[in-house]
């Protein structure tokens, strides 16, 4: 029979797509969401894509007593946990939402499947947890030093799985650094729409060449790196998805926890960026040039050569793919899933 794997968060950018893969790979994803930051039609999508009607749970990863009918309802195999809020501004001025979702949602998450003897659990963390690196691209074992509340909440979790899997070495955990997640599914029917004015440069990008912003405000054009701009390491959100499914059946196969940067071991500027989304959309892109972002970091890339090692996955799509696969995402939904 399939295994049911519980995708918290699975309405979101990088759950939606996860699920995709799972299905692929044969697994059956159940999402349990609150929609705080995303829509239910998702669903319908999913559906035109797997072929599948997928479980869905709304509901709260902190809801205690839903968690254990949840475990108790069906025999899930594993948990992937994406459920969180993600942007690092809120998380400076709002710290107590960000350690209550990130922090005590992952834990009630751990005691729920720990109560119903489920011991596989992949966790979203992110290559914020480095903070500023001394060099890139950056190992596994590098130093931790996150400058938001955000990076800290990630951490605690990440530490407190680690105190986990040491009091009970029989789990199965996959600690997993995200460097920056961009694209969508090929099909162009999931994607990512955040609310509001996108903080994030591949969201913004992707409006201005639909026409709903007027220019790119590039931020910093000053930096130590080839052109100036900032350098980050994108990946696509498809490749991380199977990424998931990677860690999920290195997980099968022995207990173990493992830590891995998840990214594509290069690094691309903000003007490389735009120049590989003027080729995908075939249209030019108006940008200028303005001030350093506050906190931002020049220039980081991840070493992925630990996750290629343990889970055989490594990162195959290009930055013209990114581009291409995000243009066609927006392109057709312009509103995201309205
Ligand atoms: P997203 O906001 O699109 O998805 C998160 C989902 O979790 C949303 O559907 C939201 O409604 C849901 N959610 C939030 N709080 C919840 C709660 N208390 N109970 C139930 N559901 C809840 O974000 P994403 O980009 O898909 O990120 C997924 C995970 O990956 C997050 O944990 C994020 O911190 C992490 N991450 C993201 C990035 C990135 O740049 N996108 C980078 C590194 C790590
Ligand atoms: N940028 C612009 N203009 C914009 C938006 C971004 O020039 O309108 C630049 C930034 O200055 C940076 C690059 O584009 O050089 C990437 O910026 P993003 O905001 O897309 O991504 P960040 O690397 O700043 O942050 C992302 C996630 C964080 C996460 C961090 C760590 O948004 O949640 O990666 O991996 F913590």
């Amino acid at each position: 029979m399939s295994q049911r794997i519980l995708v918290t968060g699975g309405a979101g950018f990088i759950g939606s797509h996860t699920c995709v893969a799972l299905a692929a790979a044969g697994y059956v994803p159940v999402i349990l969401d609150n929609l705080c930051n995303s829509d239910v039609r998702v669903l319908e999508r999913l559906h035109q894509i797997t072929g599948s009607t997928l479980q869905f749970i709304q509901g709260d990863v902190r809801d205690a007593a839903l968690l254990a009918r949840v475990f108790a309802e069906t025999p899930f195999a594993a948990a992937i946990h994406f459920a969180g809020l993600k942007a690092v501004g809120d998380s400076v001025s709002d710290p107590l939402a960000y350690y209550d979702t990130n922090v005590g949602g992952s834990l009630m998450l751990a005691s729920a499947m720990r109560d119903a003897g489920v011991n596989t659990l992949i966790f979203s963390s992110s290559a914020t947890v480095y903070g500023e690196p001394e060099h890139s691209p950056i190992p596994e074992d590098a130093a931790l030093r996150p400058a938001s509340p955000y990076g800290r909440s990630k951490l605690m979790v990440e530490q407190a799985l680690v105190d986990l899997y040491r009091s009970q070495p029989g789990w199965r955990i996959a600690l997993l650094r995200y460097f920056n997640p961009v694209g969508a599914h090929e099909s162009g029917l999931i994607g990512e729409h955040p609310h509001g004015k996108p903080n994030n440069l591949m969201p913004f990008v992707c409006q201005v060449a639909v026409g709903q912003r007027d220019k790119l405000q590039i931020h910093g054009g000053d930096y130590p790196t080839p052109d100036g701009t900032g350098v980050r390491d994108y990946v696509h959100v498809m490749d991380l998805a199977e990424g998931h499914v990677a860690a999920l059946k290195h997980a099968e196969i022995q207990s173990s926890l493992v830590t891995l940067n998840l990214g594509t071991g290069q690094g691309a500027s903000v003007l490389e960026v735009v120049r590989a989304f003027e080729r995908a959309s075939g249209r030019p892109l108006p940008f200028e040039i303005g001030p350093r972002r506050p906190g931002d970091v020049p220039a980081y890339w991840g070493d992925p050569s630990l996750a290629q090692a343990t889970l055989g996955w490594r990162a195959r799509r290009s930055l013209d793919q990114m581009c291409a696969d995000s243009w066609r995402w927006q392109q057709r939904n312009p509103e995201g899933y309205r």
